[in-house]
């Protein structure tokens, strides 16, 4: 396929990532974002519209496929209306994308598949809940649907679980999403975030990440989306193929069983714990920030991976990836992950040439660019190393201005190859 016409859905640092790469492409003869963010104008046509207009949008456009980014709109079928008008999507159908959308699924999926995770127990009601953890002791609470990164709680007392649990189940602070709860084992380990792309039979694994969650140094404060990230982390031959035996293949071999047709992306959470791995979570979309320091090291065109994944005919099960480290600051706004500033003017973006940056929450007025969102840039240096990696990305951060902006200062120290 050539003079391809593509639609990337979402507006974050993550989309923009993908932006950048499929501008690249010698397939590509258009670009469109909907509804993308300031960074996505020099790359494609915006275009404005709700998720429910997108299938009729694409066709009007000639679309000739479309990157679906978040997950929400995944959840919701965006993949199923799309292909009852024959546009390719790459990303799952709302099947498919049900190892995101309910907690539940994923873990009784993993259950039945014999796939490492950690013990679990399904609450439907408050009472039933605070009568195990009381019974059993203290759990991960995670609410069953979709949260934006606000349905995990690990409980320090019985006293602030019983809150969580209020609030998920008898308040409903998350609507449905919180009606059930997993109650889960806490596991101590490490954390590594794993990414495939599969047309549900073969798949490509690509360089693995951390990310940063929690708000300040030293893993301090609230949880985010994530303030940093990066790639690659180094993992053992031997660690690697538990990996790929026991998660990503019975992961595809249970999607098979349930008749569930996968194509996209497949993102493992996963703990290694004593050098055996868990899942902790599935998500059914790339990981923000950890796209944005992955994306600039594939060497391949991302574009007919994702094309030819889309049509079910993955071309092959190896890319070629950089022999370079990344590293990706994120730049975010006063009270991020709380209710945040915008509006505020973004300097220092000319001259950045030793950095690659992507936009998240920002728009472009006037010649301008402006803050509108709590993660506003990503900031990513490439290096031989972790260290050059790093340090490239702190010198040009240092250049960047926005009022109240606030940035982590220990992303990529102390970065450990799991082995
Ligand atoms: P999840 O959305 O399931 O990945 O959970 C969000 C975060 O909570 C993860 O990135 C972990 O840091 C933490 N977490 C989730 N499940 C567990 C668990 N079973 N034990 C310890 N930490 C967990
Ligand atoms: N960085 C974590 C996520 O994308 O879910």
């Amino acid at each position: 396929m050539r003079d391809m016409k593509v639609l990337i859905v979402g507006s974050g640092g993550r989309e923009d990532a993908i932006a950048y790469k499929v501008k690249q492409s010698r397939l590509l003869s258009k670009l469109y974002c909907i509804p993308g963010n300031g960074g996505m104008v020099e790359k494609g046509e915006i275009i404005e519209g709700k998720i429910s207009d997108i299938p009729q949008i694409a066709k009007d456009l000639g679309i000739d496929l479309i990157i679906v980014g978040p997950e929400a709109p995944l959840v919701e079928g965006l993949a199923n209306k799309c292909l009852e008008h024959n546009i390719p999507v790459f990303g799952p159908d709302s099947k498919g994308a049900q190892l995101e959308g309910s907690k539940v699924f994923a873990k009784n999926f993993m259950r039945k598949n014999d796939i490492p995770t950690a013990d679990y127990y399904v609450a439907s009601n408050y009472d039933e809940a605070v009568n195990y953890i009381e019974k059993y002791g203290l759990k991960v609470i995670k609410a069953d649907g979709l949260a934006g990164g606000k349905g995990v709680v690990i409980p320090q007392d019985l006293e602030s679980a019983r809150d969580a649990l209020h609030r998920f189940m008898v308040e409903k602070s998350l609507g449905a999403s919180g009606e059930r709860v997993v109650l889960e084992e806490i596991l101590i380990g490490r954390e590594l975030s794993c990414f495939i792309i599969t047309d549900g039979k073969d798949y490509i694994l690509l360089p693995s990440a951390q990310d940063y969650k929690r708000a300040y140094d030293g893993n301090k404060g609230p949880n985010t989306g994530g303030m940093g990230s990066v790639a690659p982390i180094a993992i053992s031959p031997d660690i690697e193929s538990k990996i790929r035996e026991r998660i990503i293949e019975r992961t595809l071999e249970g999607l098979g069983r349930e008749g569930i047709s996968y194509k996209g992306i497949i993102y493992f959470g996963l703990m290694l714990v004593n050098r055996e791995p868990y899942v902790l979570e599935y998500n059914v979309r790339l990981g923000d920030p950890e796209t944005q320091a992955i994306v600039p090291l594939i060497e391949d065109d991302l574009l007919e991976l994702f094309y030819e994944t889309a049509v079910f005919k993955l071309p092959k099960v190896n890319i070629k990836i950089k022999s370079m480290y990344s590293c990706c600051i994120v730049l975010a706004s006063k009270g991020y992950p709380g209710s945040y500033e915008t509006g505020k003017e973004i300097s220092g973006l000319d001259n950045l040439s030793e950095c690659i940056v992507f936009h998240a929450g920002t728009r472009f007025v006037d010649g301008k660019f402006y803050t509108s969102g709590g993660r506003v840039l990503n900031i990513v240096g490439i290096g031989e190393s972790i260290k050059t990696a790093r340090e490239k990305a702190y010198s040009c951060v240092s250049k960047v201005y926005f009022e109240n902006m606030f940035y982590r200062r220990d992303i990529g120290e102390g970065v450990m190859n799991i082995d």
